[in-house]
């Protein structure tokens, strides 16, 4: 299984004094050179953390692969067929949530999502999308004509040592088996930590984690380097 390193908090490091430090280019090296397999950024409506010119500066810095996240609007889709990404991930978001909360509702705009999806396939961009691990969501998606899911572990991290985690556990491992036979690849991620990520190795179909605030909460006690390298050990 992969890693995929999500450094928005890097950046959200950087702005909270408006300077050039963190820099999250030299973190997404970091990142790469200690075993990432690639790099998220979530380029928000607000631009909260990741700025545009990061986006662009990654897309040329990288050795690996720029995963972009963003939301299903006008104005991210010309900028994902304007810098191409290796992959969009597309996720719902709100400006006042702290961050993305729950998965994209696939299965009530199977059409606009087509809609949506078709000219950046056009354009080689591989096209996931950011669904909770229901069969609903998981039909609706394959129906859209993307290439990958990724799942919302959101509610399997927060289930993590209470009596809800199985439940949690089985709704991952069905939406991964379902989707990896409709013909789909399968990410997963959000919440994942160092403690509860361990379980997804169990997860037959899995193709990559995505895992951002754990990675660099860490970092600021080992580096970088070693939290990256920490992760990937887990999930190996
Ligand atoms: N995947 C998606 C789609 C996300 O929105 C996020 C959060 O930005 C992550 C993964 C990473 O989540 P976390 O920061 O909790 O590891």
């Amino acid at each position: 299984m992969l890693l995929g390193v999500n450094i928005d908090h890097v950046a959200t490091l950087r702005n909270a004094r408006g300077g050039e430090e963190p820099d999250p280019v030299l973190a997404a090296e970091i990142c790469e050179k200690n075993g990432a397999a690639s790099i998220t950024t979530h380029l928000r409506e607000d631009r909260r953390h990741i700025k545009d010119i990061d986006v662009k500066t990654l897309r040329k810095t990288l050795r690996t692969r720029l995963n972009l996240e963003m939301a299903v609007t006008d104005e991210m889709q010309k900028i994902a067929l304007s810098i191409k990404p290796h992959s969009v991930c597309l996720v719902p978001e709100k400006r006042e949530e702290v961050t993305t909360e729950g998965g994209l509702d696939v299965a009530r705009q199977i059409i606009r999502i087509t809609n949506f999806v078709s000219p950046l396939i056009n354009e080689g961009i591989l096209v996931s999308l950011f669904i909770d691990p229901t069969e609903e969501q998981v039909r609706a998606a394959a129906q859209t004509g993307v290439q990958f899911v990724e799942l919302h572990t959101g509610q399997y991290s927060l289930a993590y040592g209470t009596p809800d985690e199985e439940e949690e556990f089985m709704k991952l491992n069905e939406a991964s088996r379902l989707a990896h036979a409709l013909g789909m690849q399968v990410n997963a991620g959000h919440g994942l930590n160092y403690q509860n990520v361990h379980r997804m190795r169990q997860i037959e179909d899995l193709n990559e984690l995505n895992i951002g605030h754990s990675i660099i909460s860490r970092a600021v006690f080992v580096g970088l380097d070693k939290a990256v390298k920490e992760m990937n050990d887990l999930i190996k």
